[in-house]
């Protein structure tokens, strides 16, 4: 099995991605908020890259089953249900609701990455699940950071960096098979042993300590707290067919 990490969504080609696993990370927090929306009970996440479509979608679904949650600049936005803060996805908020969700990266990462045969959403807090995933997948896999609006994210690359390192154990004979995905594997050799430190000196990290965001940067660095494994099904994340 070949391995390409891409440190954003933009300069991917149909063919890095089609027939192939894509694994989507946006720690901070749009992959971390999809993981725990699922596990309280949500029954979709349908992400929208524009807060237009987010809106008009939900004026044509059944309005007392669905939210609209995500950001801009890390607020929420006006006129939304939910923010992106984690702890806003509790049960008796998410359970059996659809949850249309547009924040700035994540969002179009995972709509871009959703055209390979399988995506993935990853996380610190759902990493082994979506390990054991694409080792059962055995196909050619595009690890793909959202990034930040088209730049870097290191809290994207140390998650990606985990990633390949786990699965190079588990699998010797997998393949790191650009540069990006050497460079992530070191990234996350010399951060390995404090990530919440370095996720909180991350520009993401620093800007959502800014806004009072200090205790989702905790909860998102939590290793495998939430062992679920959301997937692309038309259009949405789900975790059960
Ligand atoms: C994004 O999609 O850009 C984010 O998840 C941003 C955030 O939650 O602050």
């Amino acid at each position: 099995m070949k391995l390409k990490l891409f440190f954003t969504p933009a300069g991917i080609n149909d063919d890095q991605i089609t027939g192939k696993t894509s694994v989507v990370i946006d720690i901070l927090r749009a992959t971390s908020v999809a993981a725990v929306a699922l596990h309280n009970g949500a029954r979709e996440i349908i992400p929208m890259a524009t807060l237009g479509d987010a809106t008009s979608l939900k004026q044509k679904l059944d309005h007392s089953s669905v939210l609209l949650g995500g950001e801009r600049e890390g607020q929420k936005v006006e006129g939304f249900d939910l923010g992106n803060s984690p702890f806003e996805y509790g049960s008796s908020v998410v359970e059996n609701k659809s949850i249309i969700l547009a924040s700035t990266n994540g969002s179009a990462a995972l709509i871009r990455a959703g055209e390979a045969e399988h995506c993935l959403s990853c996380s610190f807090i759902n990493v082994s699940a979506i390990l054991d995933r694409v080792l059962e997948l055995q196909a050619d896999a595009a690890i793909i950071c959202a990034g930040n609006k088209g730049g870097f994210s290191l809290e994207d690359a140390l998650c990606g960096g985990m990633l390949l390192e786990r699965l190079r154990s588990a699998d010797p004979d997998i393949k790191l098979d650009n540069d990006a995905s050497w460079v992530a594997l070191e990234m996350y050799e010399k951060h390995k042993h404090n990530l919440e430190a370095a996720l909180r000196d991350s520009d993401h990290g620093k800007f959502l300590i800014s806004l009072g965001f200090g205790q989702d940067i905790a909860f998102c660095a939590r290793e495998d707290s939430i062992p679920i494994c959301p997937f692309w099904r038309s259009g949405r994340l789900i975790i059960e067919e």
